[in-house]
């Protein structure tokens, strides 16, 4: 595949710490088109803005884009908010994003129950999730504002990511901090599948809309901006998580 004939770059610090296990996969990809809210959930597309066909024809196709919209919230998916419903939920509720896998060139998949074997996340590599709040109406946001980081999994042990582990953990977790303002946000999840060059990471996102009720009182950040905020150069991809 493409990604295992890039050149290894010497100053790709970001990635070299998250090189561990980044054997060689078998093919196989994953798109997050359900929303789990403390354990429950949701129909596919129910609360996650669904994406569209990439260049190949293919749905959950992985992104290779650092700096174009796609990596907002998936391919197409910054326009595709009318497509999709709100879920509210109390502030310190725990969301889940459930992954469903995808072989090499499916196209568009139809909704079908977990599959406690090929289902789940596929490749070996860290996950975040991020939230943005919405400055006007939730579904014309196309997530150019500010974003917060509310969860991460990486490799607790030094040795295995803790998200590869496919399908005992069918979904990448976050809290929402108990402290977060109310408000109507995009509930960003990124998974990487992780490869010797930048160029080769196949980054697999996808964004929620989740109304957000509660005291509030707490200050996000810090915050970053998608597309684009990624360096090559940084120890960890985005900012520190915000607990609230
Ligand atoms: C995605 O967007 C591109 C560019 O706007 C468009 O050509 C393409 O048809 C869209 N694909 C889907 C599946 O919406
Ligand atoms: C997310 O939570 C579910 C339900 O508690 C759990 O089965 C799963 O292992 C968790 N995912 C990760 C990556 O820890
Ligand atoms: C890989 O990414 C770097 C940094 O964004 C870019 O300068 C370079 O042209 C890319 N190489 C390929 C083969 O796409």
């Amino acid at each position: 595949m493409k990604f295992l004939h890039e050149q290894v770059s010497s100053k790709a610090s970001m990635l070299a710490l998250l090189l561990l296990q980044s054997v060689p996969q078998v093919s196989g990809h994953y798109g997050f088109p359900i929303l789990s809210v403390n354990g429950k959930w949701s129909e596919w597309w129910e609360f996650v803005r669904p994406v569209g066909l990439d260049g190949y024809g293919s749905q959950f196709f992985p992104s290779y884009d650092w700096t174009g919209s796609n990596q907002v919230c998936g391919i197409n998916a910054t326009k595709t908010g009318h497509l999709t419903g709100t879920v509210k939920v109390e502030a310190g509720s725990t969301l889940g994003f459930v992954a469903i896998a995808a072989t090499y060139s499916q196209g568009v998949i139809d909704p079908h129950p977990y599959r406690w074997g090929p289902d789940g996340i596929g490749h070996a590599g860290p996950g975040q999730v991020y939230m943005s709040l919405a400055p006007g109406a939730l579904e014309d946001y196309e997530g150019d504002g500010d974003w917060f980081k509310i969860a991460t999994s990486g490799a607790s042990d030094g040795q295995h990511w803790d998200s590869d582990g496919q399908p005992w953990k069918p979904s990448l977790n976050a809290t929402i901090p108990k402290t977060t303002p109310p408000g109507k946000y995009l509930v960003r999840v990124e998974h990487f599948n992780i490869s010797p060059s930048y160029n080769g990471t196949q980054q697999f996102m996808s964004c929620a809309h989740v109304e957000v009720t509660g005291s509030g009182g707490g200050t996000p950040g810090p915050t970053i901006k998608f597309p684009g905020s990624y360096n090559i150069e940084d120890p960890r991809p985005g900012p520190a998580v915000w607990t609230g």
